[in-house]
């Protein structure tokens, strides 16, 4: 079910998310509304605080950008390997209107368990490290503005 969309200047985007202890039918049924939310508003990332959820779990699909990747959802997301810095534009649901270029790490490397309770490891680079990047600050309670390059952010 599509949920609303918590935005910028909401404190909660701001708090830690707790990280799920059982992936059970609850946490699919979360997952099934951050995809709904998510397609609804035409992202490629969601993080579960986005909608008001305050538990580590994201959603990704990247594939209008890169077709071969998977829509795919990620529960306590680690990064647990980084390498390297790039700096590219960043928008984000949550701050509507505003777009800016953010420093990452070009390649990452994230562990974490699948929809079905399983452990993932996922190498990443390109916009799917990006992405990852961004959602995993989502769950800190960081947002993308927190990281922009100097005077980069511009009104859509
Ligand atoms: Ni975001």
């Amino acid at each position: 079910m599509q949920k609303q969309i918590v935005t910028y200047p909401e404190p909660f985007l701001a708090t830690k998310a707790l990280p799920v202890r059982s992936v059970d039918g609850r946490i699919r049924e979360l997952v099934r509304d951050m995809f709904d939310t998510m397609y609804a508003s035409k992202g490629i990332g969601l993080s579960a605080p986005q909608i008001g959820v305050g538990k580590r779990v994201i959603v990704l699909d990247i594939s209008p950008v890169e077709e071969e990747i998977k829509p795919f959802a990620l529960v306590n997301p680690e990064i647990v390997g980084k390498q390297g810095q790039v700096e590219g534009m960043e928008g984000c649901l949550s701050v509507p209107g505003v777009e800016g270029m953010v420093c990452r790490y070009e390649y990452v490397t994230v562990q974490g368990k699948n929809e079905s309770g399983d452990p993932v490891t996922i190498e990443a680079n390109g916009l799917l490290s990006r992405v990852l990047q961004h959602e995993i600050d989502h769950l800190d309670g960081i947002l993308f503005i927190d990281r922009l390059s100097s005077s980069t952010a511009s009104a859509q």
